[in-house]
């Protein structure tokens, strides 16, 4: 009984698409009516969605350069007002620097230098989402220069160093190796549609 009440349901469903495969042929052989549905986007289009940046190896990072000195300039004037002087937490944010090591305990501080494990992750969520309420506006050598800023409050780079495309992803963040393949048994279950278990 259940497999001919499956029977017939296919049955309906090949009708259905029949329809569909009628009606659309249908469609393209009437007069175009002026709808411009599906204009091609352009590369210029794309190109502002187009950012994604591969973490481990910074491959993507776009051309620019920023240091630590200049890094502060942007930092004072573009995010001190939320996130405090040198980073140590403002009104709307905690604070971003230290904690490093606090993984390996029960009380964890989660900040840039503590979590994350590859350096062009900060140039990636800078880029996307900072300044929170200006998103998206800042120059890549700017935003080189506050990651090269924020690394160096958190005793990861030196006081003179420069961030580009290839010293960016050499930087060696502490918890590079802190996270794990998630290996739960059920991340490898085989998909089961008849006489499961
Ligand atoms: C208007 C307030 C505001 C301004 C200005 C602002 N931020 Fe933020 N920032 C936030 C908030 C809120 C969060 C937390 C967002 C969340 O968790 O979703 C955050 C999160 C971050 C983080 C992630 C911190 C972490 O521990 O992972 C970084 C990095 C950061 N901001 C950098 C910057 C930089 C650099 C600037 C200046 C260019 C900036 N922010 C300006 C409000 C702000």
């Amino acid at each position: 009984m259940r497999s001919l009440k499956l029977a017939v349901g296919v049955g309906a469903a090949l009708v259905v698409i029949g329809c569909a495969t009628q009606q659309y042929e249908g469609a393209q052989s009437m007069p175009n009516p002026g709808v411009k549905f599906g204009t091609p986007i352009s590369e210029a289009d794309i190109a502002p969605w187009n950012i994604d940046i591969r973490t481990p190896d910074g491959k993507g990072l776009p051309a620019g350069r920023g240091t630590v000195a200049e890094g502060k300039t942007v930092y004072d004037a573009k995010c001190l007002v939320c996130h405090g002087a040198e980073a140590k937490g403002g009104p709307v944010y905690g604070s971003m620097v230290g904690g490093i090591g606090s993984f390996k305990t029960t009380s964890r501080v989660l900040t840039p230098g503590s979590m994350y494990p590859y350096a062009p992750i900060l140039f990636d969520y800078i880029r996307r989402a900072m300044p929170m309420d200006r998103p998206q506006s800042l120059t890549a050598n700017e935003i080189y220069a506050v990651s090269a800023y924020i690394l160096n409050l958190n005793g990861l780079i030196s006081a003179n160093a420069a961030m580009d495309a290839s010293s960016l992803p050499k930087v060696q963040m502490p918890n590079r190796d802190g996270f794990i393949v998630d290996d739960r048994p059920d991340t490898k279950a085989v998909r089961c549609m008849t006489n499961c278990k």
